[in-house]
């Protein structure tokens, strides 16, 4: 298959990947009906879905919309799908053609996402060798064998930065309530946060193990850890992942 897809809602994430796709020189088609702005210049804007060319469309829709655009969708197609929440069953009932179903997260408008991938059985060598150039230019892919663990996916990394930002937001005020000022307060818990990660993906340790280079014996960390391991921080982060699974499971039965 040649680098080129069809992009079907340019918002958030169908614009980034757009652009990411576009800096490796993919050709690009935009269907978006509500999207008024300009598009780069080497985009192709198109009317009609019925005037989709490309052998592969990117969904980048609203669950709700899922269902009604690919009952407009011209067919033999392979539709790769990032709704949340909206199984290759559901889809298969309105449309016959390969279904990839992926979840990635919003770091991804960045480049640095991560997104899990789901093949249904029949999706052949080509369309999965293409769909993996595709997302990896948005970031890093694991691919999963079930479908349902797109719940699990969908609870760790596509809900993730957000836990991470609320972890951001309560360093940057206990950074604030111990009389830093709070630009500076930002600073150092999102570049803590930033240099960790890195740290984290470089090191071959695990980060259980990583613990144990910033916590000596009496010192200013593993007091710290002791007192978010007596309120419950690894349970409450259980717990939360979770919650966003059940969630995950409610809505794709919705
Ligand atoms: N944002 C994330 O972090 C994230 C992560 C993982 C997966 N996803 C999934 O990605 C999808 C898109 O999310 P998003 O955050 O990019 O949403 P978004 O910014 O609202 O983008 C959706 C775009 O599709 C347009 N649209 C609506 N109906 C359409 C139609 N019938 N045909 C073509 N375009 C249509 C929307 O226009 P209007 O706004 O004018 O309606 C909007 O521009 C969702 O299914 C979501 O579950 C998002």
């Amino acid at each position: 298959m040649q680098n080129e897809v069809t992009i079907v809602g340019f918002g958030k994430m169908g614009s980034a990947i757009a652009e990411f796709l576009s800096q490796k020189n993919w050709k690009i088609s935009v269907f978006d009906p509500y999207f008024s702005g300009e598009l780069p210049q080497n985009f192709t804007r198109l009317s009609q879905l019925a005037k989709i060319q490309t052998p592969a469309i990117l969904l980048c829709v609203k669950p709700v919309e899922i269902t009604k655009v690919l009952q407009e969708m011209p067919s033999a197609k392979t539709v790769i799908s990032i709704a949340a929440g909206v199984s290759t069953e559901s889809m298969q009932q309105v449309y016959q053609g390969n279904i990839v179903r992926v979840m990635p997260n919003t770091p991804a408008r960045i480049g640095f996402g991560i997104s899990g991938i789901y093949f249904g059985k029949l999706v052949e060598s080509e369309i999965r060798k293409f769909c993996l150039q595709l997302f990896s230019c948005i970031g890093e892919i694991v691919e999963v064998s079930k479908e349902s663990d797109l719940h699990a996916v969908t609870a760790l990394s596509g809900s993730g930065p957000a836990y991470i930002e609320l972890m951001a937001a309560a360093l940057e005020d206990a950074g604030v309530q111990a009389g830093l000022q709070r630009d500076t307060s930002r600073r150092l818990a999102i570049a803590t946060i930033r240099g960790t990660a890195e740290l984290m993906r470089q090191d071959t340790r695990s980060p259980q193990e990583m613990i144990h280079d910033v916590t000596s014996p009496g010192g200013t960390t593993i007091a710290a850890i002791s007192a978010l391991k007596k309120g419950g921080f690894e349970s409450t982060v259980q717990n939360a992942v979770n919650e966003a699974i059940k969630r995950s499971i409610e809505i794709s039965k919705s």
